[in-house]
């Protein structure tokens, strides 16, 4: 696996300027009335205003309504290019410790579960990386799962403008609420190669620090998703931060194959004309940069053992266990009949 490190960066940034700049016209279409712009306008105060200081609060308040076409086209404009590139440069770090590309290689299948996906921008993070590294899959399956699936609208634009066309399904999705995940979402997540979380375990983070026994759709997937499946999470880098590792994905048997905590930036680059329009028509530009937590894990593989009933599976700690309790199992053993064994020896000699 070869990159050109900074250089196909600044392509990829530039594949996802040139794709907000194609959007954004499709995405202002679909909101309601005559003054659509002054809509988005009050949308960007109000979903940034939730971004800064909204999300430490357990309340809906502080959450924004994404079933509203101007919330969802002021976040595209917004976040669009940045959580693009933040998915894009992950996988390129985890593609150069070779823990990525060197599994999914072989599949001619790759079956992803975005989880809070929001208008996809995980997906074209993760498509993007594909090409340039050359893996990319015969087939890519894509499940989005949700609170608000509506953002399939924003999707179906996004998808139009890409290179390639894959099987993307939305579903509705409540990290925090308790129901549980239906048989085909279950049957999904199974098969999963890839969990992406990126910037939505910190909107359902301060409902889950506020009733711990929340969480049972999250706990779910991570526990469903079968060994070897890998786990990106990407979020704000603050002082919750390992919330999602303690809480989730140590309990759920994930092995944090890497971790970077820093400021990242896209690599710089000219806006089209139609972007620059946006950018004076709404007093504000598409973010460049945030302080993020990237964690890559991925789900230990279970060692297959023969037991009298048939193959079981043991977790590699368990094996350890196993092993230290055979080995003291034989040292006692090898005590006992060699006790036994001096008792006969001493009752021959003590006939004879
Ligand atoms: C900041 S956006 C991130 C979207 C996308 N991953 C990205 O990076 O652009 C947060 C996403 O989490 C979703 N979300 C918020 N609360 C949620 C919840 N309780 N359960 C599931 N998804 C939720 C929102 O609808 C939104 O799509």
């Amino acid at each position: 696996m070869s990159f050109t490190g900074s250089k196909s960066q600044a392509e990829a940034a530039n594949s996802f300027r040139s794709l907000l700049s194609n959007i954004l016209p499709d995405l202002l279409r679909e909101v309601d009335g005559s003054s659509k712009v002054e809509k988005v306008k009050a949308a960007l105060r109000d979903v940034s205003q939730n971004y800064r200081t909204g999300l430490s609060t357990a309340s809906l308040r502080y959450r924004t309504d994404w079933k509203e076409a101007a919330n969802r086209c002021a976040y595209v404009f917004v976040y669009l290019i940045q959580h693009c590139n933040l998915v894009f440069y992950s996988l390129m770090q985890a593609s150069e410790r070779g823990t990525v590309s060197d599994y999914w290689s072989d599949l001619s299948t790759l079956n992803v579960c975005s989880v809070g996906g929001g208008p996809g921008s995980d997906l074209v993070g993760l498509t993007t990386f594909l090409e340039q590294s050359h893996v990319y899959p015969r087939m890519l399956n894509c499940l989005v799962l949700d609170l608000y699936p509506t953002w399939k609208r924003a999707w179906d634009a996004i998808a139009y403008y890409l290179p390639r066309q894959h099987w993307v399904s939305y579903k509705r999705c409540d990290l925090v609420g308790d129901a549980g995940l239906s048989a085909d979402v279950l049957q999904f997540v199974r098969d999963a190669d890839l969990v992406t979380l990126v910037k939505s375990f910190s909107a359902a983070a301060a409902f889950l620090r506020a009733d711990r026994s929340r969480g049972s759709a999250l706990r779910a997937i991570l526990r469903e998703i079968k060994p070897g499946c890998h786990v990106l999470y990407i979020d704000n880098d603050h002082d919750g931060d390992s919330q999602f590792r303690n809480d989730f994905a140590d309990p759920a048997g994930l092995d944090l194959m890497f971790e970077e905590r820093d400021f990242q930036s896209v690599p710089s680059g000219s806006y089209s004309e139609i972007v620059n329009k946006y950018c004076s028509a709404l007093d504000f530009n598409p973010m460049k940069g945030c302080d993020v937590n990237i964690q890559l894990y991925r789900k230990k593989f279970p060692v297959k053992k023969y037991v009298s009933s048939g193959y079981t599976y043991h977790t590699p700690q368990n094996e350890i266990e196993a092993c230290c309790c055979g080995i003291f199992g034989g040292l006692l053993c090898i005590a006992v009949c060699g006790l036994i064994g001096y008792g006969v020896y001493r009752l021959i000699r003590y006939i004879f």
